[in-house]
């Protein structure tokens, strides 16, 4: 069993952020976010054959960092890494106790942080067997989520909010279909959905940020599709889209869903 050291100097080699010819500040932010648990749980994913290695900080948040990361074929993965800290675990735990998913997570940071690891993972698959389009999801562990790079070789994709669209109306009516789709056919509601949780690549729309979505019987549900609606229609409004009133996209959301229920009730 390799030591602490022998494995610190094995990631050193393969994560750019652990060198040393790095700033004070750079030096401070890494330390938060490379503590020793996360350290040890990049260090299983490469030795699991999972991450080759790790280079530049795609996006550093307030409650973690998404990076761009290679698999040993040198293909692209983005690796998000959530800080386990207090911050994170007080606004991660509401969604967490919400969840019948994730009935029995409580009280402990680690395993809330983890679970929400867990959530962000099986939301992810679940838009994605539902055919709406987000990263795949490739693998986790403890506070670690492995997904599909959004990018391309010049680098990660924009997100909606900095991307000059051509048709804003066309854009609109995708970007609400992943609220309608999401609703119906992965009984999710995302919950935080706006111009900086969708990415364009390649002129399609791209869902991310999928940890908070909630299954569609959440008591709370109907109040976030609404939020997601309101904030999606005030941006593409503001573009020039053509946007349909609040109401009438819940009801069809909604109603949509009966209708299913209903026929598979005839059936
Ligand atoms: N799979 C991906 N491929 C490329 N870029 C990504 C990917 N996932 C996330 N990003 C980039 O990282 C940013 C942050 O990711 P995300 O929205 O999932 O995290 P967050 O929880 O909102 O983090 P923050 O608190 O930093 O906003 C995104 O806006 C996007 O630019
Ligand atoms: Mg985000």
């Amino acid at each position: 069993m390799p030591s602490y050291d022998e494995k610190y100097a094995f990631l050193e080699k393969r994560v750019d952020a652990l060198r040393t010819n790095r700033t004070g500040d750079e030096r401070q932010t890494d330390g938060q976010v490379f503590d020793k648990k996360t350290l040890m749980t990049i260090y299983d994913f490469m030795t699991g054959g999972v991450i080759d290695s790790i280079h530049y900080p795609i996006s550093t948040g307030k409650e973690g960092n998404v990076f761009y990361a290679e698999n040993e074929d040198k293909e692209p993965m983005a690796l998000k890494i959530f800080r386990t800290s207090t911050s994170t675990f007080k606004r991660v735990t509401r969604y967490i106790e919400g969840d019948p998913r994730f009935k029995g997570v409580a009280g402990n940071r680690w395993k809330m942080i983890y679970a929400w690891t867990n959530k962000e993972y099986r939301n992810l698959q679940r838009y994605s067997e539902a055919g709406i389009p987000v990263p795949e999801p490739i693998a986790f562990d403890k506070n670690c989520l492995l997904m599909e790079f959004i990018g391309n070789e010049t680098g990660p994709a924009p997100q909606l909010k900095d991307y000059p669209m051509d048709d804003p109306t066309e854009m609109y009516d995708e970007v609400l279909s992943f609220i309608i789709d999401g609703w119906q056919d992965a009984h999710l509601v995302h919950g935080d959905l706006s111009e900086y949780n969708v990415l364009i690549q390649d002129g399609q729309p791209i869902l991310i940020d999928c940890g908070q979505a909630m299954t569609n019987d959440f008591f709370n549900a109907k109040d976030l599709l609404a939020r997601d609606i309101k904030n999606v229609n005030h941006f593409f409004k503001g573009k020039g889209a053509d946007v349909i009133p609040i109401e009438t996209v819940i009801e069809e959301t909604i109603d949509g869903s009966k209708d299913e229920e209903e026929e598979s009730e005839e059936e």
